[in-house]
């Protein structure tokens, strides 16, 4: 097992795209040091597409393009390693990457003996351009032996955008995050619409293979490769907050170079984290956020007021109050819709881990007015009445 919780750390493709090169990428991994994102858990830098030659070499190997990286991927590799953080890389399985560069269909194997000898430990794979007789199935199995048999520790990150029913096979691929949804972008709108397809995924999260729910957008503010509009900083904390709390991958997608203190402070919230990183990586269920029987895949069966539940290491509950609405709400949940009815004789006490408010002791319901597109994120002992 190559890490037992969810994979953090950066990557290139939200605010960069095709604009990457060799100073780029080793000032960020510089950047994840100065600025403490690695001591709060951060540790993969990834270079997503764009980053190879259009032919292969004359042996049948990728190429790193010598304009972007002039000291080529082991050199870069090398250097990220010297400050204590791990390198990803970017392929398909395809024809061609999703932005028409090189891809791995039919050289998997070659392809996961050269990231191992350029030292890659983690490998993003998509899904553009392959074979329509093809399944996905197949193809993401094919790259799975290829890494189990390279020789190298490579975190296997499948990003197949939740087609082919890969909720139902990924695991068996040895994959260790999978994309359930379409491509993010720096919008609110994008948010709300990935969190709610997570009420149909959660149940397929877990331990060993991360439901991923795409890069994060925190701190682009309507800038970058997919920018669209930006959110405010309550919006972005909704976000960042819900995506540790559904055990997501945690990969920045802003210019670490360039973060505000109010971004960097987000990135790095411990007791978010914590959650984020909780030992026990249960998967979190929703409560009453939808009407029973209805399809959970269409997001538009799935309410705005979203209220959701996870068990923590050690017996803590953790509730999360998330209010997609463009309007202000009233959210409101009983103690015995998550089993705590009084015939327990027990309460909750409760911090609101975001502000660090400590609410106390609540014996029967938590109810709460809610700004629009706000979050609360409760962190509750168990405690007698
Ligand atoms: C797909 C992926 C994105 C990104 C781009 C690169 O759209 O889903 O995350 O990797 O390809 O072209």
């Amino acid at each position: 097992m190559i890490k037992l919780t969810p994979p953090m750390g950066w990557n290139s493709w939200n605010t960069f795209g095709n604009n990457i090169s060799e100073q780029l990428i080793m000032d960020t991994a510089k950047a994840m040091v100065d600025t403490g994102l690695k001591d709060a858990g951060y540790e993969y830098v990834v270079i997503d597409d764009c980053w190879s030659l259009m032919e292969r070499d004359e042996n049948d190997r990728l190429v790193a393009d010598p304009a972007k990286f002039p000291h080529g991927m082991k050199y870069l590799s090398d250097y990220i390693h010297s400050l204590g953080l791990k390198f990803g890389m970017y392929s398909c399985d395809g024809t061609m990457t999703c932005a028409g560069y090189p891809s791995s269909y039919d050289h998997e194997f070659i392809d996961a003996q050269t990231f191992a000898e350029w030292g890659v430990d983690y490998l993003k794979y998509d899904n553009c351009n392959k074979p329509e007789t093809l399944p996905g199935r197949y193809l993401y199995n094919k790259m799975g032996m290829a890494l189990e048999t390279c020789g190298r520790d490579i975190m296997f990150s499948a990003c197949n955008w939740g087609a082919d029913g890969v909720e139902h096979w990924i695991k068996e691929t040895g994959a260790h995050l999978w994309r359930s949804t379409g491509d993010i972008n720096d919008s609110f709108a994008s948010v709300r619409d990935l969190l709610k397809r997570q009420v149909y995924y959660q149940p397929y999260n877990g331990q060993g293979c991360w439901n991923d729910m795409d890069m994060l957008i925190v701190g682009m503010n309507g800038n970058g490769n997919v920018a669209n509009g930006g959110c405010n900083m309550t919006e972005y904390t909704t976000h960042f907050a819900m995506w540790c709390f559904l055990a997501s991958p945690l990969m920045i997608g802003c210019d670490l170079r360039n973060m505000s203190d109010d971004v960097l402070a987000l990135l790095k919230h411990k007791e978010l984290i914590a959650i984020n990183q909780d030992p026990a990586a249960r998967q979190a269920y929703c409560v009453r956020s939808y009407w029973p029987g209805n399809d959970l895949k269409n997001p538009d069966n799935i309410w705005d007021g979203m209220i959701w539940v996870k068990h923590l290491e050690g017996g803590d509950i953790a509730i999360a109050f998330c209010n997609l609405c463009g309007c202000d709400i009233r959210q409101y949940l009983a103690f015995d819709e998550i089993g705590l009815d009084k015939g327990t004789g027990k309460a909750l006490d409760i911090t609101e881990v975001i502000s660090g408010e400590h609410i106390g002791v609540v014996r029967d319901n938590l109810i709460m007015n809610m700004k629009t597109h706000e979050t609360k994120i409760f962190r509750c002992k168990v405690v007698e009445r």
